[in-house]
């Protein structure tokens, strides 16, 4: 009986540590970046008010700094409703989930630039 737990155990442990092992190869985790993600969203949604060189005139989203210093604040606004005091964009649609999503990552991964 003790022999049987004893094995029954180990053949616990030798699965557990296959299964393990299969899972951590390959596995990376999408970091989202100021570069590759943000850009491109601001261009197409916040422009051309958030963008100086588009003669835009509201806080500057067009270099990092600018961004991540409004970082949590452009969250916020494209969370509200269209009818809200503050949202953003302003007098536009609100944005796609996966669009809101992409900064609520940016913002979570501690808005990294590149
Ligand atoms: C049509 C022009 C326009 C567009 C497009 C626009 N904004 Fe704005 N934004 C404004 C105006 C006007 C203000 C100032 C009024 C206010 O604070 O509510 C502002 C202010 C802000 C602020 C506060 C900045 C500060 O100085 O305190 C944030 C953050 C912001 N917008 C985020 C965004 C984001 C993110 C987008 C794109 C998804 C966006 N905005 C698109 C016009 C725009």
């Amino acid at each position: 009986m003790k022999k049987n737990l004893l094995v029954l155990t180990l053949m616990g442990i030798i699965v557990f540590a296959a299964c393990t092992k299969k899972a951590s190869p390959g596995k990376t985790v999408k970091q989202t970046t100021y570069a590759t993600d943000i850009v491109p969203l601001i261009q197409a949604k916040c422009s051309p008010c958030h963008l100086p060189t588009k003669g835009g005139r509201k806080a500057d989203f067009e270099n990092y700094a600018g961004a991540k210093k409004y970082g949590a604040d452009m969250l916020a606004r494209v969370m509200l409703n269209p009818t809200d005091r503050g949202f953003m964009p302003f007098k536009h649609d609100k944005l796609p989930a996966e669009e809101i999503a992409i900064i609520k990552n940016w913002v979570d991964q501690g808005m990294l630039e590149k």
